[in-house]
């Protein structure tokens, strides 16, 4: 620590500095930087404006040196850093590149001699120290010999700054290691990276960070591995500054005057939950307990009380969990930011969490009860992860999905504590479990669980933030923490927290202490914890369970939406999963019943007369449920005789069941189609979204073809009644439903009654629009909003376009600009529509975090998809070389353009498109591609059997 240097009070777990007034910094460094990033260019740079102690190394043929291992030894362990930075907020005035200049000391023990080291980094040039070399070594201990570096060079496939050694580093001696580097601080949202924005018409740079999962090395060379933890001593130079109750201290450097703010040493922690941000941020804050809470944002953001919400809820969001944790927040501060260009929603740094403006900013001005939603949860969600993630983390990535699992499942618990109204527990059911299964029906689907030998690039990293971790994980917790019961599993995650604070576990760990809670508790289980999950965990999909209420015999089968696809993956279970069924006849409810093997019978599922048997009870099991045609007959009579009966989230639950039991060939697509029937009486959400959700799939099959016309005629009959309801409730559309549920379901009334055609939907949304821009006064309730702007865009011209792009433009807040954007997308002009795909590659017209999705709104528009599609095929390798760091993106990507793909022609260009690109790559969207070929091939078949029959069953259905 730097003696005469304030240690900034409030504790900088991670760091955050607020940068006021003038960023005029001209740095000397530029010239080499320049030279540099030339050489950066090849695969193995030497360093150092061209002195270099090594000739360059090709790394084309693959060689078994540990340099060129993607997992580093472990022979060398980090204690702590010492770390300066000093990010430049203004261009260097001759490369026009933005730039940080950092130094860093490693402290690092040696378990195992060695004379080789190895630590990441990435995209940084190093000064060539006083030895000739990038880096120099000194010991620790006194008395011990140092041994001089060899030879010392960049490996950057594998990323990482190599230093050969004349001797042996001793076991059990420590060591420092020193280096001066420089990197850019550029606009690709990963690593030390800027955001930009424009405030009063002055443009405002922040400089920001982005770790996970391995660009911690894009900042400065550090041991970049979740179980290399390590005490961070970090210290950010920037402009003066007179903000904040931080004095901080002035120092002149290479004759500027800048500020060092010394921040309070972190805990032991990962490299990837580092955070340090430069920014000339407002802040609002309160204290609870102790505990310092701050959320930060744009100032005028602030002003306006957009970071109220958020500051609200997160005192209580953080009291629940401790309770839940039966720990308490480890921390002295926690901050939350808002950031203008983010690539996820939001990361759980420990201590200061970033988030996109979205996920943490409200205006009841401005954002809708769904953008409210998102807000408490994604709060939940991250500040979950302080305990499980941060203070206990997953050993390595392989385990990702317990990490992203478990906090996508407890998020709907903070969630709920923070909103006790809304229900919001029971929308993980839409949110994750129906999300999920839509993928992991398919073939080429991949067990939640990976083996850390497979998990070694950062792009397989990244490949494994997906559906499957996030919510497939979430799903599965979620039935794990219901059978063992809330008190059981809460009892095992406790003692799993206190036993790993501060260090490393596997998933089964978790499993251990859950076993522990099991056997303390006396909880009765058919097999231990470890072996039952093992069946969910290690192999792909999920069952069919099928209850044949005649004979009481229930049986299982791996679902499979295309039932003809080949399923190459052995699973160690032989698609057998270990399921724990709850259930009831008739509306009550029986005692629970466990499911080993194929098949097995129980008398109590028998079922006489007009009985009905529903499996499943509030979709806590991870499966779908099939049953003999008299139940599903009785069940249907059920809905649309008295379907109060029946559990809302089972109704939501019967008609996806159904959709896809018959998208699979398990039962008839009339059958599935017939549970719409009863949707002229349903007034609930869930099971609403859940139809829309399905009939969303006949969309994307048919808006092209004849079974249009008559379909809409069904859903416009079926959707009239649930229109004129809220027209009512609403009082002519002139105030709000009081339920959450209400409020959502009303949206889908506007939203469907519009889309097929209900003129005097239409008619309201075009008079509401047209109101907007006469008066420049937008009356539009934020629910509403985004179906309204995209209805009177799909229904006018270039006029309306414009006014609502320059309404994105000029937007204050996010949320608002964010509805633009899709609405943007529903024009019927395709001149408009590949304009606007021009724009996606603009970062002036749209925010590179903003770029995919926009391409997949456009797709989703039947004008707009074959365009998309064009668009992303003729221009795949820019795209992907410019948008390369992002994470979730590329999937969603090739999955939203490749959607509706539904004929030979398409399949064939979606493989020549593979074929085509197999150089360049699809990195985290490689499992995308085979899944989008996957689902093509399952299209065309299901048109060709299908088609007939729907078009024959909408005509019924309307004329009678
Ligand atoms: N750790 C992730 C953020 C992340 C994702 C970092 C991918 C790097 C790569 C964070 O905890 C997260 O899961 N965020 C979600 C929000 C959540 C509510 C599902 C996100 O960003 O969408
Ligand atoms: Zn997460």
């Amino acid at each position: 620590m730097g003696k005469g240097f304030y240690i900034s009070k409030p504790v900088g777990i991670v760091s955050i500095i607020l940068c006021a007034g003038a960023l005029a910094t001209i740095i000397a460094l530029s010239v080499v930087y320049s030279e540099e990033k030339a050489k950066n260019n090849n695969q193995v740079s030497p360093t150092d404006g061209g002195t270099t102690s090594k000739p360059p190394v090709t790394t084309l043929a693959p060689s078994n040196e540990p340099w060129d291992k993607y997992r580093l030894p472990k022979n060398l362990v980090p204690d702590h850093y010492n770390l300066t930075l000093w990010p430049r907020l203004t261009p260097d005035l001759t490369t026009g590149l933005y730039i940080f200049t950092g130094e860093s000391t490693v402290e690092f023990e040696t378990t195992e001699e060695t004379d080789l080291i190895l630590i990441h980094s990435s995209k940084l040039n190093y000064t060539i120290l006083e030895n000739g070399h990038l880096a120099r070594l000194t010991s620790v201990n006194s008395g011990v010999r140092v041994p001089l570096i060899k030879v010392s060079w960049l490996q950057s496939v594998t990323q990482y700054l190599v230093l050969q050694l004349d001797g042996k580093l001793m076991t059990g001696h420590r060591y420092h290691l020193y280096t001066k580097f420089t990197g850019e601080l550029a606009d690709d949202l990963g690593g030390f990276y800027r955001s930009e924005y424009m405030e009063d018409g002055v443009k405002k740079v922040v400089a920001t960070t982005q770790m996970q999962p391995t660009d911690a090395r894009k900042a400065f060379p550090c041991f970049d591995e979740p179980a290399m933890k390590a005490i961070f001593y970090i210290t950010l130079i920037h402009d003066p500054i007179e903000i904040m109750k931080i004095k901080n201290i002035p120092v002149t450097i290479d004759n500027q005057h800048v500020q060092k703010t010394v921040f309070e040493p972190t805990e032991k922690m990962s490299t990837y939950l580092l955070a340090f941000i430069v920014s000339d941020f407002d802040f609002i804050n309160n204290t609870i307990d102790g505990v310092w809470i701050r959320i930060f944002a744009r100032k005028p953001a602030i002003a306006a009380g957009q970071g109220e919400y958020a500051l609200n809820k997160t005192g209580p969001i953080l009291k629940f969990f401790e309770k839940y944790y039966n720990s308490s927040y480890p921390l002295p501060k926690s901050d939350q930011i808002a950031l203008p260009d983010f690539n996820a929603g939001a990361m759980e740094n420990w201590g200061l969490i970033t988030y996109r403006e979205t996920a943490l900013l409200y205006d009841k001005e401005f954002s809708s009860n769904s953008n409210k939603q998102r807000i408490a949860t994604i709060i939940a969600h991250e500040l979950a992860h302080m305990w499980f993630g941060n203070l206990v983390t997953l050993r390595w990535w392989n385990d990702l999905w317990l990490n992203e699992g478990f906090a996508s499942y407890v998020e709907y618990l903070g969630a709920h504590e923070a909103e006790p109204d809304w229900n919001v527990k029971d929308l993980i059911v839409l949110g994750d479990v129906h999300r999920v299964f839509a993928v992991d029906a398919l073939a080429s689907s991949h067990p939640l669980s990976s083996k850390e030998e497979d998990i070694q690039k950062p792009a397989q990293i990244s490949e494994l933030f997906d559906a499957i971790s996030y919510s497939k994980g979430a799903s599965v917790l979620r039935m794990l923490s219901d059978f063992l019961t809330e008190e059981v599993f809460t009892m095992g995650l406790r003692t799993y927290l206190s036993e790993f604070a501060f260090g490393n576990a596997v998933y089964t760990d978790l499993w251990k202490h859950l076993q522990m809670a099991v056997d303390a508790n006396g909880t009765e289980l058919p097999d231990t914890v470890h072996n039952i999950m093992n069946t969910w965990v290690l192999q792909m999909g999920f069952p069919v369970v099928t209850i044949d209420t005649k004979t009481g015999v229930v049986s299982q089968k791996h679902f499979l939406l295309d039932p003809d696809s080949e399923v190459t993956a052995p699973s160690p279970f032989n698609y057998e999963w270990i399921v724990p069924i709850k259930w009831m006849k008739t509306g009550a409810v029986q005692s629970p019943y466990w499911l080993r093997g194929k098949s097995a019978t129980n008398d109590a599922m028998k079922a006489l007369g007009t009985e009905w048997v529903l499996a499943n009870l509030n979709v806590v099991g991870y499966y779908r449920v099939n049953y003999d045609e008299e139940n599903w007959g009785r069940l249907l009579n059920g809905l649309s005789t008295n379907h109060q009966l029946i559990p809302v989230i089972n109704r939501a639950q019967l008609v996806d069941d159904a959709f896809n039991l018959a998208r699979a060939k398990i039962i008839s697509t009339v059958l599935a189609l017939n549970t719409t029937k009863y949707l002229d009486k349903e007034r609930e959400y869930m099971p609403w979204e859940s139809a829309l959700n399905n009939l969303d799939f006949f969309y994307l099959m048919f808006d092209r073809s004849e079974v249009y016309g008559p379909m809409q005629d069904y859903l416009r009959k079926q959707v009239t009644p649930l229109f004129n309801y809220y027209k009512t409730l609403t009082e002519n559309w002139s105030k709000v439903p009081d339920g959450h549920m209400d409020q959502y379901n009303q949206v889908n009334a506007i939203s469907l009654a519009c889309r097929t055609g209900l003129e005097e939907c239409q008619n309201l949304a075009k008079t509401w629009f047209k109101q907007w821009m006469d008066t420049n006064n937008n009356q539009i309730h934020p629910n509403l909003r985004s179906t309204v702007y995209c209805n009177a865009i799909a229904a006018s011209g270039a006029n309306e376009w414009e006014f609502a792009w320059s309404q994105f433009k000029n937007a204050t807040i996010a949320t608002e600009a964010d509805k633009l954007r899709s609405a943007l997308a529903c024009t019927k002009q395709p001149w408009l529509l590949n304009r606007y795909l021009e724009y996606t590659l603009d970062p002036k017209m749209i925010r590179k975090q903003d770029a995919t999705s926009t391409i997949v709104y456009i797709a989703n528009n039947v004008i707009g998809q074959s365009l998309a599609w064009d668009f992303v095929r003729a221009r795949w390798s820019y795209i992907f070389t410019q948008y390369g760091g992002g994470s979730f993106s590329f999937s969603n990507l090739i999955n939203g353009v490749t959607k509706r793909f539904s004929t030979e022609f398409e399949l064939q260009q979606l493989k020549q498109f593979k074929e085509d690109n197999a150089e360049v790559g699809f990195g985290s969207g490689t499992l995308a591609v085979d899944q989008s070929i996957e689902r093509t091939t399952a299209n065309i078949k299901w048109i060709a059997e299908n088609k007939q029959n729907v078009l024959n069953w909408f005509r019924d259905e309307t004329n009678t």
